[in-house]
């Protein structure tokens, strides 16, 4: 109340051409009588119900346009996750002493009437600050430049930021060409000290982590360089020590923020190093190769390799900003580049047949990289891991859905010592192992195991499993973190879409697995 919603509105759907459709006076025109009338005869729980259909019909009706919120819609849990996916959503905020000035006494606002105002405003902002942080951009209105204001809404409208909505600790997944540039605003939004840990690895260190340092520095951080060396074999505490010493010999405080330049081997290390760092740090990720901008920057997973398996230690740690740039691509090597694909792969399976087969026809640009193919392929994959991050934090259902063709894959990585293939090859030959299986136990057809090896064959990726199947690979299987007692949660996949988890026995998986 008092944000300015209204008036913004109007110049934004002035400005953008879009229809304008404010959802007081529909309710309105729909109810025949005020909206404080509605709530005097009706309470509460009768308006916002009204709210919410009048809303959806609204939107049903008008897939494109500029909709002026009433405050308390938003904060129906359910609608707002619709609304998110729908468009753009914004928080207009003020500061309560402006918010108060603008709405006078309350007259006509039936949640002020007869109280304290302020006091009023700042018990609504309390009970509603998990609603009000789930939003694309949150923005201010406190200089009251309708213009500015608007301004701000449009570009807000037009960047792609995927947002993960988890309350107040709510991030933005920022998606495009230049969006690196916003680096040194977000550390600022996110910190509580000049104090910038910035961890990368040698190859991304010179390219991208230098530039962005400097960008840091510039805007008045002070910044701790950690160049690890580079590969899956330096996931390792080892490594998560080397960026702990370094920020406590740098200055590190509570109010740091590290940032993982890199691929997801940085960014995991990065995570879990702030998860703990003086008891917990915010972490930013700018993720630099394809698998980290599609998978592992976001979702807040962190950890480390052990000698007994992959990612075997780590914990949930969600970062502040992912500010996934494609144009740090360019200097992706070719194979690394494919191997990201893999997880695409994987993510459009999970997410249905539309997604499959866009890749299917995107499959000959995805493979030479071209910008548009690979940006329709992060948004794609973004979107699906945020939607399952957002149902299933801690992957204790939908989540682990994510990890199709994981279990093998993760095996033939600790097979090979983590020196052989890339994570996402190996992610492919799991996920050939998968659909084979799927077959055997007539959950899918041998057309959708030929359909997935020719995506995977056209996109560069590895698809000649049996090789790998041989007794010492399918004993990590025993070690997989799915596992409980003697039982392994498979993910086991159906036609696009239809993926799920099922049980098996050790034993039975492995010789399964072995006539695949
Ligand atoms: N946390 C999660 O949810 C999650 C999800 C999936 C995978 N992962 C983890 O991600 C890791 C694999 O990530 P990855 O494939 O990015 O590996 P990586 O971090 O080892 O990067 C691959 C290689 O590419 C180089 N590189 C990265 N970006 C570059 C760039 N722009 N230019 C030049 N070189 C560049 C790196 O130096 C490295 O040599 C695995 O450890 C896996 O467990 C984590």
């Amino acid at each position: 109340m008092g944000s300015g919603k209204s008036s913004v509105a109007r110049v934004v759907a002035r400005r953008s051409g879009l229809p304008l459709f404010d959802l007081d006076q529909a309710i309105e025109q729909h109810a025949g009588v005020t909206v404080a009338t509605l709530f005097a005869e009706r309470g509460e729980p009768a308006f916002r119900e009204l709210e919410r259909d009048t809303l959806r019909e609204l939107l049903g009706a008008n897939p494109r346009g500029v909709f002026a919120l009433g405050g308390g819609t938003v904060t129906d849990r359910t609608l707002r996750r619709e609304l998110l996916g729908a468009g753009t959503l914004i928080t207009l905020r003020a500061p309560v002493a402006e918010l108060a000035r603008r709405v006078g006494g309350g007259e006509g606002r039936p949640l002020l009437a007869g109280q304290d105002v302020a006091a009023r405003l700042v018990a609504l902002l309390e009970a509603r600050a998990e609603a009000y942080a789930e939003c694309q951009a949150v923005i201010d209105t406190s200089a009251a430049d309708v213009e500015g204001i608007a301004s701000a809404v449009l570009a807000a409208a037009r960047d792609v930021a995927v947002v993960v909505p988890l309350g107040v600790r709510s991030y933005r997944v920022e998606i495009g060409a230049g969006v690196r540039a916003r680096l040194a605003t977000r550390v600022s939004e996110a910190a509580g000290s000049p104090s910038v840990v910035l961890v990368s690895d040698e190859n991304v260190a010179p390219l991208w982590g230098e530039p962005l340092a400097a960008q840091l520095e510039a805007a008045g951080k002070r910044v701790t360089r950690v160049i690890l060396p580079a590969g899956e074999a330096h996931k390792t505490l080892a490594s998560v020590e080397r960026i702990w010493d370094a920020a406590l010999s740098g200055g590190a405080d509570r109010g740091s923020v590290v940032v993982g330049v890199g691929g997801g081997v940085v960014g995991d290390l990065a995570g879990f190093a702030a998860s703990a760092l003086l008891r917990g740090v915010a972490v930013g990720q700018v993720p630099t190769s394809l698998l980290a901008m599609v998978d592992s920057a976001i979702g807040g997973k962190t950890g480390f390799d052990t000698r007994h398996g992959k990612n075997l230690v780590g914990a949930f740690h969600q970062p502040r900003f992912v500010l996934c740039d494609p144009e740090l691509l360019a200097t992706l090597p070719d194979v690394e580049r494919t191997a990201g694909l893999a997880e695409v792969v994987k993510s459009a399976w999970i997410e249905g047949e539309a997604a499959v087969a866009g890749l299917e026809r995107d499959q000959a640009a995805l493979r030479a990289g071209e910008p548009a193919a690979t940006l329709r392929a992060i948004r794609m994959s973004a979107a699906l891991k945020t939607r399952i991050v957002t149902e299933d934090e801690r992957e204790s259902g939908a989540r682990a859905l994510l990890n199709l063709g994981h279990t093998v894959g993760h095996a033939i990585e600790a097979a090979e010592g983590y020196a052989g293939l890339r994570h996402g090859q190996a992610v492919a030959l799991g996920m050939v192992a998968a659909f084979r299986l799927a077959a055997q136990v007539g959950r899918l057809g041998a057309d959708q195991v030929e359909r997935l090896c020719a995506l995977l064959t056209a996109l560069g990726l590895p698809t000649d499993v049996g090789r790998y199947l041989e007794p010492r690979v399918l004993s990590f299987i025993g070690s997989d973190k799915k596992r409980r007692s003697d039982q392994v949660t498979f993910v086991l996949p159906g036609k696009p879409g239809d993926v799920r988890l099922q049980p098996f026995g050790l034993s039975q998986l492995e010789g399964l697995l072995t006539r695949t």
